[in-house]
């Protein structure tokens, strides 16, 4: 089995240098992701000078992660969209995701590659108990303008109560996109750099510094997950987790479409083909970051739930991505408090097209041009009544693992099994530590750099978790994902000194 996304792998590569010495342009994107290069693309095509700097390489994050549905519907559901905004923010936000397919469209047929097809989506209740949800669910999503039809027949080889088809849906590589994307850069005035984390934004956004460069511009765009220097909205936005495995049939793959269900936490399904190979998708199993389960870990359930409906041969591809959900159940796009800081994070699962359009509106706003869904998306939106449960469920939780996990009490040692990790004292000081085999120790702070939350580990990536805006680490400390912006140091001698002091105790 292949540790690894099947876009990334099935994709072309193609790597870009590093920043280094200092520039100047008109806009700074942070992120080279789907956000970052539609927005790179549009800014281009105006003649704007601009960087796009990239923590890892590109594609790295959600984007090359996710399992490239290409929805209208939204995880939030249209229903408590018109619910909490009304049916004229339902309308512009089902337009705004159809307007976000169609300029992949465009760019495929305009010559990317990336297996871009036109497919129906079906959101099915496998119980007859969830079906009225469904039927509520179609009348809000016509409601919207979307063309949705209810079906009674199963669309899945296993039972199903009813479904609701959307028409002119879509998939594709979002590796492949990327790719294409970046490179449709090279002849503009974008300069796009690789390995270039941003450890900070200076002067209200107008000095953007690297681990080893720095731009001066007229305004950033933190075209990333949770932007690491806006205090406010990390209270807005909660991490999550979502696994996704890549699955070869013995026989009966499904027609090629999208399928999801309206499962708590939910499931999502389609076909891949490439070089004469079919692979079935399949994702769910979520979980809030920092909070993975261990019986059974996410991956094994996600394969259970696929062993039970499919006939499988082989489980060939496995990945997991982070996704961000909003507190009000809409996306933050715009112009952050500061000046010449723009945003785009919060877009649940369903940030392909999110980041399309968020590349689109962020075009429109960065050069005074109107965009109908400017409010709608606003970032500097407050909105008590829509966001209040849930903005207080998330930040109890942050309050929990930034006060409680510090003072109570820490495993021992001599506890953690191969294959475990958790925070132990070690000579009165207390680390996050792991053993991946027998005697292969690693150890770190426990303490996230980005605002001192404590870490929890991942059984199932054998990685360390913030549980509070969702910063990851290699178990010997190498930053995976932010808002945290460095690593942290490898204390694994201090692991290894006691336990050498504790054999020589007789
Ligand atoms: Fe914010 Fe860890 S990511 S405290």
């Amino acid at each position: 089995m292949h540790e690894g996304s099947i876009w990334r792998q099935t994709a072309e590569t193609k790597r870009y240098g590093r920043l280094t010495g200092n520039h100047e342009a008109d806009i700074a994107i942070v992120g080279a992701g789907i956000t970052g290069l539609t927005l790179a693309h549009e800014l281009s095509r105006s003649g704007l000078r601009v960087v796009v700097l990239e923590a890892g390489t590109v594609g790295c994050g959600a984007t090359g992660h996710s399992s490239c549905h290409l929805t209208t519907q939204i995880g939030f559901s249209y229903r408590n969209l018109a619910k909490k905004f009304g049916n004229d923010c339902a309308a512009k936000v089902a337009d705004s995701r159809q307007r976000g397919i169609a300029y992949i469209e465009e760019k495929a047929q305009q010559g990317i590659s990336c297996d871009f097809q036109r497919v129906p989506g079906y959101l099915y209740a496998e119980k007859a108990a969830k079906e009225e949800e469904l039927v509520k669910e179609a009348e809000a999503a016509a409601q919207a303008g979307l063309a949705v039809t209810l079906e009674k027949k199963a669309v899945l080889p296993f039972a199903q109560a009813k479904s609701i088809r959307f028409e002119n849906q879509a998939v594709f590589n979002s590796q492949s996109y990327l790719l294409g994307m970046a490179r449709g850069l090279e002849a503009t005035r974008c300069a796009l750099y690789e390995k270039s984390r941003v450890v900070d934004i200076q002067e209200d956004g107008k000095r953007v510094i690297t681990e080893s460069g720095s731009v001066k511009v007229d305004k950033t765009v933190m075209a990333t997950h949770l932007p690491p220097f806006l205090n406010l909205l990390q209270t807005l936005a909660a991490p999550y987790r979502s696994y996704v495995l890549g699955v070869t049939l013995k026989k009966n793959y499904p027609a090629h479409a999208l399928y999801w269900d309206n499962e708590d936490p939910y499931h999502y399904t389609r076909l891949y083909e490439k070089s004469g190979r079919k692979w079935l998708i399949v994702g769910g199993s979520d979980h809030k970051t920092g909070h993975t389960p261990t019986e059974p870990d996410p991956f094994a359930d996600l394969e259970n739930y696929v062993y039970a409906r499919y006939p499988v041969a082989s489980v060939d591809f496995r990945w997991s991505a982070q996704f961000y959900e909003p507190a009000d159940g809409l996306p933050y796009i715009g112009l952050s408090p500061f000046e010449n800081l723009y945003v785009a994070t919060g877009f649940s699962g369903d940030g392909l097209v999110y980041g399309t359009l968020a590349g689109m509106l962020l075009a429109d706003r960065i050069q005074n041009r109107d965009n109908d869904w400017s409010e709608v998306y606003n970032a500097r939106r407050i909105t008590p009544r829509a966001s209040g449960a849930h903005f207080v469920r998330e930040n109890a939780d942050v309050a929990k693992h930034l006060l409680w996990d510090r003072i109570r009490g820490a495993r021992e040692l001599e506890e953690i099994e191969p294959g475990q990790g958790a925070v132990v004292e070690v000579e009165g000081k207390r680390l996050a530590v792991s053993s991946e085999a027998e005697g292969d120790w690693a150890a770190i702070s426990p303490i996230c750099p980005h605002m001192g939350c404590v870490l929890q580990w991942n059984g199932s990536e054998k990685t360390w978790d913030c549980p509070c805006h969702g910063s990851r680490f290699h178990r010997k400390g190498e930053l995976l994902e932010g808002p945290a912006t460095s690593s942290l140091p490898d204390k694994t001698e201090s692991v290894l000194k006691n336990l050498r002091n504790l054999a020589k105790t007789p």
